[in-house]
């Protein structure tokens, strides 16, 4: 049974159901799974952990590589089944547990995460649920859509479930690039010198006799829930074309660009798409999650080659894609997100790197986590890993939130993911602020003058004019910084008295 994807014929008598695999995993363990922004998740095993979590005492700490699709983030949350969270997430169930304060949730770089576990900062993995597309005759694992930190988890667990997708294409073996860094003292330089360097095995290496059960199942990964661009997020691609053509003519760049790292959501995604009409080719990327824009790019002509940790597409798109996987296959490479996202590469290859904020202050820094300074949206995933190393760090946002209610650019952030030290250009609909080389006043005076909705204009010319008056290298009144959240959080608006609140 299921030869052509079990090669390794020992390995059959494995296959099971998927309540019998989960019962592998017990109270209070660590259990890592595949899975990342919604694609290449374990499936069947987390369903019936969650059913399990209903009828007896079952917690556990869930590892994956980002995100998860089917539900199953909602899932498990609503089962009461995850005590501890890492490193991201974006499910509006399971956010509500984590500010709730009943799910422990470690937001933590997408880089950092197996770095942890190889040193035993958090205790052995238990078991590892991974998704593949098959098993080689050795015993190799072939991933799905995503490798995330799947490798790592195999190759650290004490037992390994497979969970085989027969709705993901066997023309996926062959995309994957599985590198493992060597172990300190002793660590190598990792050899990607270009986003086409394959420097590793097309499967994840494990002892055949580590996979302690397999699942057959055949539930698709979900489609990405971005929207299609829109005329706000189509001026921000405006402004980073123009910036860029900009920065050809100055001979700091050239028509190829460097290679592009998008990050996750619908602004990101409108703001890739903006290169299909540019004067740029010849592209790269070196890219974390590969959304509908980078295949909206191969096909116009304008992108060479695309590496990334994850394949996350709208349904039109995978519908698309899937059956015409081998004529991109050359051009692809799904890398562990230690590997796709690590300082290392993204400083030697020079990225330019784009990410999204949900507000940023008058100096510079963002804030890409958290509502009113508390409440966490879905986690920094990857951003920090490419702001601080890449060769231009973007960040794009909508000036306004909320209708009008809320402004995107604020005299200080309530919360800090990226300082001013990592952030060099930033962009709304309203403009672009270039923060290259800039002190903290000529920071603020760009980035209001070119940034920040005529709404909240003339409140934040008042705010910085008084902060400057009292000095500082960083002008601030202290007393005054956060008000603009106090006033959101108990009137439900920033927006100063009388003025009137725009109606998208
Ligand atoms: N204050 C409060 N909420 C805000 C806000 C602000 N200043 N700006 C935006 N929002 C809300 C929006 O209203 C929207 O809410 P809704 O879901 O209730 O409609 C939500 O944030 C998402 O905003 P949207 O405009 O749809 O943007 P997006 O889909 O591009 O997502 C982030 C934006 C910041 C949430 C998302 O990019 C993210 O999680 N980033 C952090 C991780 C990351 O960058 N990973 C990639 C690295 S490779």
């Amino acid at each position: 049974m299921h030869h052509e994807r079990i090669r390794l014929s020992s390995l059959c008598d494995k296959i099971v159901s998927a309540e019998e695999a989960a019962r592998h995993i017990k109270d209070g363990m660590i259990v890592g799974m595949s899975g990342f922004t919604r694609a290449g998740e374990a499936k069947a095993v987390p369903m019936a952990l969650a059913a399990r979590a209903k009828t007896e005492p079952l917690k556990i700490t869930l590892i994956t590589g980002a995100s998860l699709g089917n539900d199953l983030d909602k899932q498990m949350a609503e089962a009461h089944l995850l005590s501890r969270r890492i490193p991201f997430q974006s499910d509006p169930a399971l956010r509500k547990a984590i500010n709730a304060g009943e799910v422990m949730f470690v937001d933590q770089h997408l880089s950092e995460t197996v770095e942890h576990l190889r040193t035993n900062q958090l205790g052995p993995i238990d078991v590892a649920v991974i998704e593949a597309v098959g098993i080689t005759a050795q015993g190799g694992i072939i991933p799905t859509t995503s490798v995330g930190n799947s490798a790592t988890f195999a190759i650290l667990a004490e037992k390994v479930i497979v969970e085989i997708n027969l709705t993901q294409p066997v023309e996926l073996e062959g995309l994957h690039d599985i590198y493992i860094p060597t172990r300190r003292p002793f660590r190598q330089p990792i050899p990607v010198v270009a986003p086409e360097s394959r420097v590793g095995l097309p499967f994840i290496p494990v002892p055949a006799e580590k996979i302690a059960a397999i699942v057959i199942t055949q539930k698709l990964d979900s489609a990405s829930t971005v929207l299609p661009p829109d005329h706000e997020t189509a001026a921000i691609a405006g402004h980073l074309m123009e910036f860029l053509k900009h920065e050809v003519k100055r001979g700091r760049l050239t028509e190829r660009l460097q290679p592009l790292q998008a990050g996750i959501g619908t602004i990101a995604n409108a703001v890739m798409h903006g290169f299909i009409a540019s004067p740029f080719s010849d592209l790269t990327m070196y890219s974390e999650v590969l959304q509908d824009s980078t295949f909206d790019l191969f096909d116009a002509g304008k992108l060479n080659f695309a590496s990334g940790s994850s394949i996350t597409l709208s349904k039109t798109k995978y519908d698309e894609v899937m059956p015409r996987i081998t004529d991109y296959k050359s051009r692809l490479i799904l890398r562990p997100q230690e590997i796709s996202n690590h300082p290392e590469i993204i400083r030697r290859l020079g990225l330019i790197g784009i990410n999204t904020a949900l507000e940023f202050d008058i100096f510079g820094n963002v804030n890409s986590t958290h509502v009113g300074g508390t409440h966490m949206m879905n986690g920094i995933g990857g951003s920090g890993d490419f702001a601080r190393n890449a060769y231009l760090s973007v960040f794009v946002t909508k000036s306004i939130a909320k209708n009008g209610a809320l402004s995107s650019v604020v005299p200080m952030v309530s919360h800090v993911d990226h300082t001013e030290h990592d952030v060099d250009i930033l962009i709304t609909e309203q403009g672009l602020a270039d923060l290259r080389e800039l002190a903290p006043r000529e920071r603020a005076r760009v980035i209001i003058a070119n940034c920040v909705h005529p709404l909240y204009r003339p409140a934040l010319e008042d705010y910085f004019a008084r902060a400057c008056a009292r000095g500082g290298h960083t002008p601030h009144l202290i007393e005054e910084a956060l008000s603009w959240h106090v006033k959101a959080r108990e009137a439900g608006s920033m927006l100063p008295d009388g003025a009137a609140l725009k109606i998208a």
